[in-house]
C-alpha cells in the first residue's frame, strides 16, 4: 500500500456554548480566531500550517463533528477513497472552507472522518508575521500556548477491531496497546500516520453510543511550556485534570483539562520519534505504567468520561464498566511496581 495520509489536519468540535468555548482557547489555550462563518468558528495555532486546526461548531453536547486527515498526495486520497468503500463504507465527497474537496465518511465505530489534500497554507500578514521564513506567524504571547495541533482520542467498543480497520483500510501503524492486568481485554491503542507514536488514540467505549471522542490534543514545543502552561491554568481557577505527568506509551509529557463545554483537551509534548515501517506493537498493561510512566499516580475517575455522555443501559455514565474502571483507576494496589 502506498503511504495514504499524512498527519492530522484539524478537528470540528460541538460546544453547547461556542461563545464560552471560543473565548477559552482564544484566552486559555492560545489559539487565534480566523473565521467566523454560519455560527461555526474556525481557530488555529500559531504554528498550524495550514488555515486552521479547530472548528467549534454550536451542538446541545460537546462532541466530535469531524476529524481530518490530509493525505500524502491526490493520488493518495483517491486511492483512500477506494479503499474505504471497498471496505463497506460509503462516504461522500464535501466542500470544506478554505480546503475545498474532501471526503467524509463515518467510519464502522461512529467516527466522522474527513480526508483532503488541498489545503490553503496561512501565511500572516502585517504584526503577527514571523520573522522566521518557516513560521506560519509569530509565536504567541499567551503562556504555553500551543504551536500546533497533535492527535485525538477517540472511544470506540472494540478496541482491537477500531485499530485493525484503520491499520487495514488507511494505513494507520498501530504502536501499542493496553490490556488490563485482570483480563485480556484491550482497553487502549494508538495508531499513527507517521513517526509520532500516536496522532490517532482509542479507549475502549463500553456505551452504546457510538462514535465517541475522549479527548483531542495540542502539542507545545518543550516540557517547561506545558509546566507554564499548569501554572497558568491553575491561576486563572481552570482545574487541571490529570497531569502534568509522562505517559508509559508513547513518552509524552502530558497535561489534561476542560474547556467549558466539558471536552476534555491535553497538552502533549516529548516522547520518542518512531520510523519503523513493520514495527510490530507492544502490549502493556496499566501496572508497567502505560498510563503514569512514574507507575505512582492513579488516574482520575473522571478520565474515563467520554463525549457526548452515554447512554447505554449497560455501562456506567460515564460509559465504561465499573471492573474494567477499577482496573485502569488504580493499577498499582493489587500489582505494585511491576
Ligand atoms: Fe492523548
Amino acid at each position: 500500500m502506498i503511504k495514504l495520509l499524512s498527519h492530522l489536519s484539524y478537528v470540528a468540535i460541538t460546544s453547547p456554548d461556542v461563545e464560552a468555548s471560543v473565548a477559552f482557547y482564544v484566552e486559555r489555550v492560545g489559539l487565534t480566531v480566523v473565521d467566523r462563518i454560519d455560527g461555526a468558528v474556525y481557530l488555529r495555532c500559531w504554528g498550524d500550517y495550514y488555515a486552521y486546526s479547530v472548528v467549534v461548531l454550536p451542538g446541545d453536547e460537546p462532541s466530535l463533528d469531524t476529524m481530518a486527515w490530509r493525505t500524502s498526495s491526490l493520488e493518495a486520497l483517491d486511492k483512500a477513497v477506494q479503499r474505504i468503500e471497498s471496505a463497506g463504507v460509503q462516504g461522500e465527497w464535501v466542500d470544506v472552507h478554505t480546503i475545498g474537496r474532501a471526503y467524509r465518511f463515518t467510519g464502522p465505530w461512529g467516527h466522522s472522518m474527513t480526508l483532503h489534500w488541498d489545503v490553503t497554507r496561512h501565511q500572516a500578514q502585517g504584526h503577527t508575521a514571523s520573522i522566521y521564513p518557516d513560521r506560519p506567524e509569530k509565536r504567541s504571547t499567551v503562556a504555553g500556548a500551543p504551536r500546533q495541533l497533535d492527535h485525538v482520542t477517540i472511544a470506540a467498543s472494540d478496541v482491537d477491531a477500531f485499530a485493525a480497520w484503520y491499520n487495514e483500510v488507511l494505513g494507520f501503524r498501530i504502536m501499542a496497546r493496553t490490556l488490563l492486568d485482570e483480563a485480556p481485554i484491550s482497553v487502549f491503542s494508538v495508531l499513527t500516520t507517521n513517526e509520532k507514536s500516536h496522532d490517532l488514540g482509542v479507549v475502549l467505549d463500553g456505551s452504546s453510543r457510538a462514535g465517541r471522542v475522549n479527548h483531542y490534543a495540542f502539542w507545545v514545543d518543550t516540557r517547561e511550556e506545558l509546566l507554564i502552561a499548569a501554572d497558568t491554568l491553575m491561576e486563572h481557577g481552570i482545574p487541571i485534570e490529570y497531569g502534568p505527568s509522562i505517559h508509559g506509551i508513547g513518552e509524552q509529557n502530558f497535561l489534561y483539562y476542560r474547556e467549558p463545554s466539558s471536552l476534555r483537551i491535553e497538552l502533549n509534548t516529548g516522547g520518542y520519534r518512531n520510523y519503523v515501517p513493520d514495527w510490530e506493537p507492544n502490549t502493556w498493561k496499566p501496572s508497567l505504567g502505560s498510563n503514569n510512566f512514574y507507575r505512582n499516580g492513579a488516574m482520575p475517575m473522571s478520565m474515563t468520561e467520554s463525549f457526548p455522555a452515554a447512554d447505554g443501559p449497560s455501562a456506567t455514565e460515564e460509559g465504561v464498566p465499573d471492573e474494567i474502571r477499577e482496573a485502569l483507576l488504580n493499577p498499582y494496589a493489587k500489582h505494585g511496581q511491576g
